[in-house]
Parts: C-alpha cells; sequence; structure tokens
C-alpha cells in the first residue's frame, strides 16, 4: 500500500502564506487545498487565483484540490488548468457525479469524490471503476480543527472492502498521531493534516510523528 500525507493549508497563516506552504512542502506527499463557497459548507476560503499562484511557485508539487463548492460541474475546470493533480468534489453537490468522474480523468487529472459524514458510501459503488481516490470526511466539512469521528472508521474499512487497493482512500478532519494510526488501520492510506502540522512551529517534527504512527 502507498501511503500519502497531505497537508491542509486552511489554518496555515494565510498572511505568510508562501512561507507557511515552504515550511511543509518538502516534508508531505501532497497539498491539500480546501475550496470553500459558502453555500455547499458554511465557510469560505479561497478559490482558483490562490491555486494557481501556489501552482506557480511550487511547479513540481502534487496539489490535491478538495471542492466544497456546490456546481462543481460549473467549476471544476479551472482547478484542472491551473495544474490540480487531482480534483476532489462532493457526492452530494451535483447529481451529475458519473459525468463528472469521467470528464476529471478525460481532462488528465486523478478524479476523486467526497463524502460527508452522513453520506453512504454504498451511493458510489455503481460508478466505482471510474473513481481514482475516494475521499471520507472525519468531520463535517467547512472548518480545520475539528475532532475526528471514531464511527466514520467503520466507512471507511466498508470503502476498502468495496472498492479494492486501486483506489485512494483519503480521510480527511481530525487526523493526528493517534487517529492517523486507527484510520490506517481500518484502511485508509491518504491523510490530510492540517492543524496538526500547522499548529506546531516544528512541522517536520509534527509530519514526523504522523509517519511514525503510519509505519507502526
Ligand atoms: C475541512 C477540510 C479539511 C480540514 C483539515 O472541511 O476539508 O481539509 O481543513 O483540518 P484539520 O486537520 O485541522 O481537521
Ligand atoms: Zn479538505
Amino acid at each position: 500500500m502507498n501511503y500519502k500525507i497531505g497537508a491542509s493549508i486552511l489554518n496555515a497563516d494565510f498572511l505568510q502564506l508562501g512561507s507557511e506552504i515552504s515550511s511543509v512542502i518538502s516534508l508531505v506527499d501532497e497539498l491539500h487545498l480546501d475550496v470553500m463557497d459558502g453555500v455547499f459548507v458554511e465557510n469560505i476560503s479561497f478559490g482558483a487565483p490562490v491555486v494557481s499562484g501556489i501552482r506557480a511557485a511550487h511547479p513540481d508539487a502534487i496539489i490535491d484540490t478538495h471542492l466544497m463548492i456546490s456546481r462543481p460541474h460549473q467549476f471544476w475546470k479551472d482547478f484542472v488548468d491551473i495544474g490540480s493533480n487531482i480534483v476532489t468534489f462532493h457526492a452530494e453537490a451535483t447529481t451529475h457525479g458519473y459525468a463528472l468522474l469521467k470528464q476529471l480523468r478525460q481532462a488528465g487529472v486523478a478524479a476523486g469524490v467526497s463524502l460527508n459524514p452522513a453520506t453512504d458510501i454504498a451511493a458510489l459503488e455503481p460508478v466505482r471503476e471510474y473513481i481514482d481516490r475516494v475521499l471520507i470526511m472525519t468531520v463535517e466539512p467547512g472548518f480545520g480543527g475539528q475532532s475526528f469521528e471514531p464511527a466514520m472508521l467503520r466507512k471507511i474499512e466498508f470503502a476498502r472492502k468495496m472498492l479494492g487497493d486501486a483506489v485512494d482512500i483519503q480521510v480527511d478532519g481530525g487526523i493526528n498521531d493517534r487517529t492517523v494510526a486507527e484510520a490506517k488501520s481500518a484502511g485508509a492510506n491518504v491523510f490530510v493534516a492540517g492543524s496538526f502540522i500547522f499548529g506546531a512551529a516544528d512541522r517536520a517534527d509534527r509530519v514526523a510523528q504522523l509517519r511514525a504512527a503510519i509505519s507502526r
């Protein structure tokens, strides 16, 4: 299994975003960029110009764009065109997930679909061959710094059984040195951490704690 850590910049110091990203870029496998529109979630974060600026500054980074927006079918292409490697939309935000998954792959990016805690993974079974990554929200989306929901562990187990090992199962929300191990045991292989990494001055130490917990 290929285990990966993504850093969510949502809890970084936005006034120092360049140096905040530089402080983690060589430590993690992916940059996880949380785009929020204030409609799909109760918060507004940043949009395509910020993602584009990050891409320009870090041409080789793996950019994992998490769209917490309504109408993802209207905006996905912007995030492909500015150089995302992975684009993930929410299953709850569109009735055209099948078409969107196929469009993302055809556009040359990895196709991701995310599920809120209350959304059943079984809804993805009919389109599973079009999915590169399932993002299982382990908090209600919208804000960093929330606590990991343990009930999501059985959803992760179910997802791994349903999807097999070729699909990335990503967890996002409340990941720290303890919950990362629980999520890994349940079957997840991509771990997003925001406040755990950015909440400490020594980011290398925090990422090392995550990697140690994953490799145990
Ligand atoms: C929540 C976002 C997450 C979040 C992670 O809606 O999708 O990526 O910022 O932050 P922590 O790790 O603090 O829960
Ligand atoms: Zn996210």
